[in-house]
């Protein structure tokens, strides 16, 4: 078990690392919790995705950190302001790009969120996690997400 833990903890360093060195660009993606629920959001684009729901996020761009990536996606999106508080769960590599999700609060003072570029926004709890139509990659994170709204 401990050596399963140490393979996995290594593999998650060179995927980090492998990401770096092809440069391939993150996404992040953000779970906002609040009152045992995290904040699911619906696409509209592309086609295939569209009606399926999603952590929202975004590209993070050439210099910047991810938690201010997270921060200023959330307020494009969603118009609110967030604080970010962890990770969750592994990267997800894509096609293109390497998916990696972060955990996050409304700020005090927030506004609330409005689908500024989603179709709908709906605030998902733990029963309702692994029904949701998730886009195909978020669904891998849909257990460590009922892990994370249980714990809290
Ligand atoms: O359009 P933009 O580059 O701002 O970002 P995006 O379309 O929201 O996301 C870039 C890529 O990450 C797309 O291939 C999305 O399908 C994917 N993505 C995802 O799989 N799950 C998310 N929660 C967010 C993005």
């Amino acid at each position: 078990r401990l050596v399963l833990r140490l393979l996995a903890a290594r593999a998650e360093v060179l995927v980090e690392r492998a990401a770096e060195v092809t440069g391939r660009p993150v996404v992040v993606a953000t779970a906002v919790v609040r009152d045992g629920a995290v904040l699911a959001a619906r696409r509209t684009r592309p086609a295939e995705l569209a009606g399926r729901w999603e952590l929202p996020g975004g590209r993070v761009e050439q210099g910047e950190a991810e938690p201010d990536a997270v921060v200023r996606e959330l307020r494009e999106e969603l118009g609110v302001d967030v604080r970010v508080t962890g990770r969750l769960g592994t990267d997800l590599p894509l096609a293109d790009v390497l998916l990696r999700v972060h955990t996050a609060e409304l700020a005090p003072g927030s506004p609330e969120p409005e689908p500024l570029e989603h179709g709908a926004l709906r605030w998902v709890d733990a029963a309702d996690v692994p029904g949701l139509d998730w886009v195909p990659a978020d669904r891998a994170v849909a257990a460590d997400l009922v892990t994370l709204l249980r714990s809290g």
